[in-house]
């Protein structure tokens, strides 16, 4: 069947887009099923290096169709900006993008709201450390319903304006009541208005329905690569939560929210770096000690896409991602920034946790705070894999990693990307 997912193994940041990129160039479509811009998904071609935050990452190929499904969460103005980056750099999206019109739109007051959680003091609930792009406060807003736009909801311009000015007098007054004392300012309904005004006129264009394009091109077997944003354990059912993001990340996600049967996806691509990375906050058993961390993250750019954060740098870790093979069933993995770890030295990677071993379940992941890893240590190799392009050409240890980690988790590596952010695949088994 013609669908493939692609899927992040860890807690986002895996090099999806770099992997979506290359899978595209050989797909006629694209889909972003989750998420809003709290992603950022790198591609590098021969014009230079693009990011795009709720763009699919195929819509840097001039004849590859995008879809942004229903699961996803649009902020407007950042739609239109990217849309000008990239026509700016000549390519266009003119008769080959859809927006689903079931896809829920990102206000200023999620944003602020979402902002104003983050300056909470201790002992004023928990702590996510989320992008600040009111992502999670739009969720909410999805699944409680009243107060909730839709995409579609542009269209009906009168109506459209009604329920805005209602809504935003309610936001406004329960902004003011929550945070007496906040520095920001709530924006006035002119400018909301004229801002969400400017944005419809742009999108308006693209605003179609997406089950029956996406539909047609699987049944004529036309390859359609699914494109998932952050991580498996940052999916709010299946992840570390309460520290998670505020849509589903997995696999079979994919089918739900972008309304495509599970029939037709017949690949499910497990995105896994050579080591981990995390952003915010939550439980990150195979934390790397401050000094590593500071190599890595300097030598495989390990700063947040979207926010520039620094992120945090760990082992990887093998019940972890036995567990997203497992929950994901993927059925090949693509391992990234092996030449980033080679020269750390003495290596590591999490065999199992003390207490529950390697096989995980749901109540483990509660638990992830408590648990001590178990490593197995290899040795390093250079950070130059520029002339390996088979298996056979990687130095015995990354050979040795890389045998271990399919053995472990029982999925085979068909691709090893290398060259952090910087190169293409150079090695591919498939
Ligand atoms: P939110 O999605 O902005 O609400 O953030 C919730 C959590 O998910 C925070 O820990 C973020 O750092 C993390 N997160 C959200 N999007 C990404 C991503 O694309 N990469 C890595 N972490 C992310």
């Amino acid at each position: 069947m013609p669908g493939i997912v692609v899927v992040g193994t860890q807690w986002g940041d895996e090099g999806k887009g770099k992997v979506v990129y290359k899978l595209a160039k050989r797909a006629h479509a694209v889909v972003r099923y989750n998420g809003g811009n709290n992603a950022g998904h790198t591609v590098i071609d021969e014009h230079g290096e693009k990011v795009f935050h709720v763009l699919p990452a195929g819509a840097a190929i001039p004849d590859v169709k995008c879809f942004i499904a229903g699961g996803v969460v649009v902020h407007p103005r950042s739609l239109v900006d990217e849309i000008d980056t990239l026509e700016a750099s000549g390519i266009s999206l003119d008769g080959r993008f859809f927006i689903s019109p079931n896809a829920h739109v990102v206000f200023p007051w999620h944003i602020l709201d979402d902002q104003e959680r983050q300056k909470k003091k201790s002992g004023q609930g928990i702590m996510i450390g989320t992008t600040g792009k009111g992502i999670g406060p739009c969720y909410k807003d999805k699944a409680g319903r009243d107060e909730a736009f839709r995409m579609g909801d542009f269209k009906e311009i009168s109506e459209f304006l009604r329920r805005l000015e209602g809504v935003y007098t309610a936001k406004r007054a329960e902004f003011l009541w929550r945070y007496p004392s906040t520095d920001a300012t709530f924006p006035d309904l002119e400018v909301v208005r004229d801002e969400y005004l400017r944005a419809r006129e742009r999108l308006l264009p693209y605003l179609s329905s997406t089950v029956r394009p996406l539909r047609d091109l699987l049944d004529q077997n036309k390859q359609v690569v699914f494109e998932a944003a952050q991580g498996t354990f940052l999916d709010v059912d299946s992840g570390t939560y309460p520290y998670v993001t505020s849509s589903n990340t997995v696999s079979s996600a994919a089918s739900l929210l972008a309304k495509v049967p599970p029939r037709f996806i017949s690949r499910i691509v497990g995105v896994m770096k050579a080591y981990i990375t995390r952003v915010g906050e939550g439980p990150f058993p195979t934390e790397m000690d401050g000094e590593t961390a500071a190599f890595v993250r300097a030598t495989g750019k390990e700063f947040g896409a979207t926010t520039g954060r620094p992120r945090r740098c760990g082992w990887l870790d093998g019940p972890l991602a036995r567990y997203a093979c497992l929950i994901n069933d993927c059925t090949e993995l693509v391992i990234t920034k092996l030449d980033i770890l080679g020269p750390v030295g003495r290596i590591k990677f999490c065999t199992d946790y003390l207490n529950v071993g390697r096989d995980l379940d749901e109540e483990d992941i509660w638990n992830l705070a408590g648990e001590t890893p178990i490593y197995q240590e290899y040795g390093g190799w250079p950070g130059d894999l520029s002339n390996c392009h088979s298996r056979d050409d990687f130095p015995k240890p990354a050979r040795r990693f890389l045998d271990n980690l399919e053995g472990y988790t029982g999925v085979p590596i068909h691709y090893i990307s290398t060259g952090g952010q910087d190169r293409e695949i150079v090695a591919s088994f498939d």
